[in-house]
């Protein structure tokens, strides 16, 4: 007998790290994660961890010899500025090693005759706005607007999630038995903050380094100009979001892509708040023409409606609480703490 599973990729990277504790809240909840790198030491008692590549064909069929895997979290990605710099290596990861899995979770779900459901994290980078005055016109962006992406990671994002509802609703549609079908669910997330980890490799990196480097007395220079802009939300609502789209009744929903938010900040506004919790930060602007061109193409703000109205999404953390309750709290302790 196989063990019944749910399966995390990129479970050492900052959403995985925050979705593992989540999931393993719930004792019944089996899991299996897997990433290139280890989990952190106080992790590594919450799953039965795989360091390899999701590449890796053999490893991949070895585990699904040994597991009967339930549900799918794939995490695993190279970001935006990362994916720039090894473009071709950002295709093998956010797009070959997705369709693998997809296929996996679609033969599984054949075997069980039951769908496996496959959550999979998008961006906003999924969006690309030509220039500024367009961005400044168009203000908040619905789900099927601005599809058109100038990063390798936004295309893959992209052609991922139009992936996964291929998988989910037309795979093998020629075949004489019946098809598979999965169960696949996606949202869009805005740039991400944690107080527990730093990101690497992405764009909207400069919030989250901000508000560390501030914390710890050292100086930062932010990388796209003061008026840059684009939505945020904070590490635990995004794996409120992971959560509760997965637990949602799949007749309610009407889409299989997701935009969800919280606060839209631009880099000045950040910086204030910075400010007002470390007054004797030292953030000054240094923009960096190309990273802050890629932030120029994502919207200022996305419209999360879909959500709010299919599965009762709304944020824990607005703004205020983002930095009073949860960033500013979480990151001194974490800095002080012996
Ligand atoms: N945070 C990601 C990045 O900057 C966007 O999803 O690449």
């Amino acid at each position: 007998m196989r063990k019944r599973v749910i399966f995390i990729t990129g479970a050492s990277g900052e959403v995985g790290q925050a979705l593992l504790r989540a999931l393993a809240q719930n004792p019944q909840n089996q899991l299996l994660t897997m990433d290139l790198h280890p989990l952190p030491p106080e992790l590594r008692a919450l799953s039965a961890h795989v360091e390899g590549d999701l590449l890796n064909m053999r490893l991949l069929a070895r585990l699904v010899s040994e597991y009967e895997i339930d549900a799918i979290y794939h995490l695993a990605a190279l970001l935006s500025t990362r994916a720039e710099i090894q473009p071709e290596e950002a295709h093998q990861v956010n797009v070959e090693a997705t369709l693998q899995l997809l296929k996996i979770a679609a033969d599984e779900s054949q075997w069980r005759k039951r769908p496996v459901q496959f959550i999979f994290p998008s961006s906003i980078a999924a969006y690309g706005l030509p220039d500024r005055a367009t961005k400044a016109h168009f203000q908040r962006v619905r789900e099927f607007e601005w599809n058109q992406p100038r990063t390798m990671y936004g295309c893959n994002k992209l052609y991922c999630e139009q992936l996964g509802s291929y998988f989910s609703r037309h795979y093998r549609q020629l075949a004489v038995e019946q098809p598979p079908t999965i169960d696949f669910r996606s949202v869009r997330f805005p740039g991400l903050i944690s107080a527990d980890t730093l990101p690497s490799g992405g764009t909207s990196d400069y919030a989250p380094e901000m508000i560390h480097a501030a914390a710890q007395g050292i100086p930062y220079a932010c990388f796209v100009r003061e008026e840059a802009r684009i939505p945020f939300m904070v590490m635990p609502d995004a794996v409120r979001a992971l959560l509760l789209l997965a637990c949602a009744p799949r007749q309610r929903l009407t889409r299989q892509i997701y935009n969800v938010t919280s606060f839209s900040l631009s880099a000045a506004q950040i910086r204030t708040r910075v400010l007002a919790a470390f007054p004797d930060a030292d953030v000054t602007f240094r923009p960096d023409v190309k990273r802050e061109a890629i932030i120029d193409s994502w919207p200022a703000d996305i419209d999360d409606s879909a959500a709010r109205m299919d599965w009762d999404w709304a944020p824990a953390y607005d703004v205020d609480r983002a930095f009073s309750d949860y960033l500013i709290p979480r990151i001194k302790e974490r800095y002080t703490r012996p």
